[in-house]
C-alpha cells in the first residue's frame, strides 16, 4: 500500500498530506518482534502486565503482546496533557485509570513515544505508589534530543531526531493513527488546545 503522500482530493488525509516515510511498517514489526524476544527473555517463567497509554500505544500494545512467549494480560490508562499542538505542556491530566489493581506485578508501561518525558514520569511516580513487583517502560519511539526530565526507557524500538510523526498509532489532532508506517508530519497545522494520547 502507498502512502497518502501529495495524495489524491478522496484522501482522507486531504490532498496535500505533508507526510514523508520515516519507519516502514517491515522495519517497524521487526524491530517489535525483537523487542518482545528480548521482553520474553528478561521474563521467562514469569507473566506480565502491559499497560498501554491510550490511544497512541493500542497499536503497538497489540502487536508486541502477540510478539511475546509469555504470559501477558493487559490494562489501559488514558491521559490529556495541555500542550500547543505538537508540545507537551507537563500539565498531565488522568482520564482513565486501570480497572485492576498492580500490586505485586511485573508491569511494563507500553507507551508511544518519548518526547519531553514529562507523561512517563508522571505515570511512573504514580504506578510506583501501587507497589508493583516491578516497573519497566516499553516506547516504540524515542526523542531523546526532547527530553525536559530525565527519564529513560527499558525497552526501545527506534530513536529519532526532533521531528513530529504520526502512523501505527501516533496522531496529529486524532488523525493518521491508522497510517501503517510512521511518517514525518512536516509542515505544522495550528496550535490546538488539550490532547490526548
Ligand atoms: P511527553 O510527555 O512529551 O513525553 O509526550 C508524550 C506524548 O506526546 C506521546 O504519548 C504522544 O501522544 C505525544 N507526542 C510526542 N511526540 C509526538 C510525535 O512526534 N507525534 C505524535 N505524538 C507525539
Ligand atoms: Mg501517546
Amino acid at each position: 500500500m502507498s502512502l497518502p503522500m501529495k495524495s489524491s482530493a478522496a484522501s482522507p488525509f486531504g490532498p496535500q498530506a505533508p507526510l514523508q516515510p520515516l519507519l516502514s511498517r517491515e522495519q517497524i514489526a521487526g524491530r517489535v518482534r525483537e523487542l518482545g524476544e528480548q521482553i520474553s527473555r528478561d521474563y521467562a517463567g514469569e507473566s506480565v502486565l502491559l499497560i498501554g497509554i491510550l490511544k497512541g500505544a493500542a497499536i503497538f500494545l497489540s502487536d508486541l503482546a502477540r510478539a511475546l512467549s509469555v504470559d501477558a494480560t493487559f490494562d489501559f490508562m488514558a491521559v490529556s496533557s495541555y500542550g500547543r499542538g505538537h508540545k507537551s505542556s507537563g500539565l498531565v491530566r488522568l482520564i482513565k485509570d486501570l480497572d485492576e489493581s498492580i500490586e505485586g506485578c511485573n508491569v511494563i508501561v507500553v507507551e508511544d513515544i518519548l518526547d519531553t518525558g514529562l507523561t512517563l514520569s508522571y505515570l511512573r511516580a504514580l504506578l510506583l505508589e501501587r507497589r508493583p513487583r516491578n516497573l519497566r517502560i516499553a516506547v516504540l519511539l524515542d526523542k531523546p534530543s526532547r527530553r525536559l526530565t530525565p527519564l529513560e526507557a527499558d525497552y526501545i524500538g527506534f530513536s529519532i531526531d526532533d521531528q513530529f510523526v504520526v502512523g501505527y498509532g501516533l496522531d496529529y489532532a486524532e488523525h493518521y493513527r491508522n497510517l501503517p508506517d510512521i511518517c514525518i508530519l512536516s509542515e505544522a497545522a495550528p496550535d490546538a488546545g488539550p490532547k490526548g494520547h
